[in-house]
């Protein structure tokens, strides 16, 4: 795997190109809970490949913006290897709905939200406002993302008369490989509903 600390242009070519691999991997998920799980829906079906169209055409959105940073740098995503985590997490949790959720939006796409603005400021003292534009648009719709998944999620643990706080957490010890790594934005995660009592002391 290339060095995502490396300094200067290749360092900031190898994060862009991790960055377009989980949104090319985030298109397909998208699109992946509506065909594998819309007819779980039953009469809410409607809304729920409706909100999940939406989110996969901004997931396309953001691979093209970080794919124009990388063009931009004289690179092009293909470039660099890239892990298949995400694509194991799909995988993982292919024959349960509240599993995918938990771990998808609930996790992966939360720390999204603890570690993008990091990045946004490493860029932009590098003087990169393109990919600060992009990542701030990323930012800021991540949120719904995580919301997203956070609403369905409550929905269904409600709809199967399970806690959501306990369902959750025995969904991430069942089926998340990682723990939860703070610092968490809580701030962020907070916007997108996601209540600290989900994530924090989460192997209790
Ligand atoms: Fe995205
Ligand atoms: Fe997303």
């Amino acid at each position: 795997m290339p060095k995502r600390r490396a300094r200067g242009l290749t360092g900031r070519i190898a994060l862009l190109h991790s960055v377009a691999h989980i949104e090319l991997n985030a298109i397909d998920l998208a699109f992946d809970l509506v065909g594998r799980f819309s007819s779980e829906l039953g009469p809410n079906a409607n809304e729920f490949v409706t909100d999940w169209l939406k989110i996969g055409a901004e997931e396309a959105k953001h691979f093209l913006l970080v794919q124009n940073c990388l063009v931009g740098l004289g690179a092009a995503y293909g470039d660099l290897p890239a892990h298949d985590g995400l694509w194991e997490a799909a995988q993982n949790t292919s024959s349960d709905l509240l599993a995918r959720l938990a771990v998808v939006p609930m996790v992966l796409e939360a720390r999204g939200l603890d570690v993008t603005p990091a990045m946004i400021e490493r860029f932009r003292k590098q003087g990169d406002e393109a990919a600060v534009a992009a990542l701030e648009t990323i930012f800021r719709d991540e949120i719904g993302h995580v919301e997203a998944g956070t609403k369905w999620f409550r929905r269904l643990c409600q709809r199967q008369q399970l806690d959501p706080i306990k369902a959750f957490k025995q969904l991430v010890e069942q089926y998340f490989k990682g723990s939860l790594k703070p610092p968490f934005n809580e701030a962020a995660r907070s916007r997108a509903g996601l209540l600290p009592q989900f994530y924090q002391n989460s192997i209790d």
